[in-house]
């Protein structure tokens, strides 16, 4: 870590070097040619760069995609997108939007709102990979809404006109960090979502962070790996997966 570290507090210390065990992990040789030549580049908008967003945006990087991380403090990323290099830029959440075929959604649910007035028709058509979660403590209201109508629903209904796909939020940015890629056989990540297109580029996004899609169904589908649903946290294989999928 450089010297831009110290201005860093201890929570954002934390989660930098979650994503930062992402990059000294290397990717087995097959995985990082195929990355570096990958010939279909998806530009990534991450919004909200830290535990998660960092993990995850970083595993891009590492798979050969352009990442824009975003925050609102971008200089507070310097130290995150100098290690990641050429491909890892850093700037603000409506640099992100306007750089993006594909966001990712990482901030605390509590945002949603805000990102919705603040951002309201750019979210048009973008295909938007949601990993975020809802907690009463931390986000507020909103948590009640996400169980009365369904969180991937909720989420849609806040980013007006995306092609929402819920992914990434059904375990801990630390196991992402440590089981991508993992030998012997992949860790399923499930998804959901009601575009077909948009659910296929999130499949391809997962299988370049080295792991296995699972599409469990349409949006509505997504409460059951959310936390509280029967799927959180169900790590294994896609054949594992598929079985508690079906109760078995
Ligand atoms: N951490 C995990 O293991 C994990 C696993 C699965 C799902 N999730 C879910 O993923 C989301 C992020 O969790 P996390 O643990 O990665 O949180 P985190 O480390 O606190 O990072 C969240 C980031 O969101 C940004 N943010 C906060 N409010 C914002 C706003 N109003 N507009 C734009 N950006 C905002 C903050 O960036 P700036 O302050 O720099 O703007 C912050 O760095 C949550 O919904 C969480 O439930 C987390």
């Amino acid at each position: 870590m450089n010297a831009n570290a110290s201005r860093f507090d201890p929570r954002r210390r934390r989660w930098l070097g979650a994503a930062l065990l992402v990059l000294a992990v290397p990717l087995p040789r097959a995985v990082r040619a195929q990355g570096r030549q990958a010939a279909a580049a998806q530009r990534i908008g991450v919004i909200g760069s830290g535990r998660i967003g960092g993990t995850i945006g970083g595993l891009w990087v590492k798979a050969g995609h352009p990442v824009l991380f975003s925050s609102r403090h971008p200089e507070a990323l310097k130290p995150l997108v100098e290690e990641l290099g050429p491909l890892a830029r850093a700037g603000t959440v409506a640099e992100a939007i306007a750089f993006s075929d594909v966001l990712f959604l990482a901030t605390p649910y509590g945002a949603l709102p805000q990102l919705s007035r603040d951002h309201a028709d750019a979210w048009k058509g973008k295909i938007v990979l949601d990993a975020t979660n809802a907690y009463e403590h931390r986000d507020g209201p909103i948590t009640e809404e996400a169980k009365r109508d369904g969180i991937g629903l909720t989420t849609a209904r806040y980013l007006r006109g995306a092609r929402v796909v819920r992914a990434f939020n059904f375990m801990g940015a630390a196991q992402f960090a440590s089981e991508h890629h993992r030998p012997g056989g992949l860790v399923a990540v499930p998804i959901a979502g009601d575009d077909k297109a948009a659910l296929d580029v999130a499949a391809q996004l997962v299988r370049d962070a080295g792991f296995e899609p699972v599409v469990v169904g349409p949006l509505s589908s997504a409460d059951r790996f959310a936390p509280g649903g029967p799927l959180f946290r169900q790590v294994g294989t896609a054949e594992e997966f598929r079985r508690k999928m079906g109760g078995r």
